[in-house]
């Protein structure tokens, strides 16, 4: 009994710390974000062009995304290094890279 209440924490703790270290944001989540902050120029999610370019499918490496939202473009795209933190920089990447056609 008690051993094996000690090897279900053993088991368990690994995981639970995975959990969390893996998970910054939802998919979901990221895509409200970009829905509502970057989709009036990314249009269809950024699926297609709009005010901005596409961006699914990108062959832009993750260095340069994220540059490009922290620091913007002057003129055309905003800087969001102040309204984003870094997970969900990240968590726009990675939504960023999962596009696929609707
Ligand atoms: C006001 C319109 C606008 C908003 C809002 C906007 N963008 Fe952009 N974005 C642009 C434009 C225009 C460009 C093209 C800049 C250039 O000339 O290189 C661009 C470029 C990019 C690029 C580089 C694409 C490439 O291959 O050169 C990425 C990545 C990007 N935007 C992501 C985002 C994300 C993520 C958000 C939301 C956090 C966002 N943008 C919000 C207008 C916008």
């Amino acid at each position: 009994m008690k051993i094996s209440a000690v090897a279900a924490l053993l088991i368990a703790a690994p995981l639970s710390i995975q959990t969390v270290a893996a998970k910054t944001m939802s998919d979901e989540e990221a895509a409200g974000l970009f829905a509502s902050t970057c989709g009036f120029c990314h249009a269809n999610g950024g699926r297609e062009q709009g005010k901005g370019p596409k961006l699914m499918g990108t062959k832009r490496s993750d260095a340069f995304i994220i540059n490009r939202i922290r620091q913007g473009k002057e003129g055309s795209m905003p800087s969001f290094k102040d309204a984003l933190s870094d997970g969900e920089i990240r968590g726009i990447l990675h939504y960023i890279r999962n596009l696929k056609p609707d």
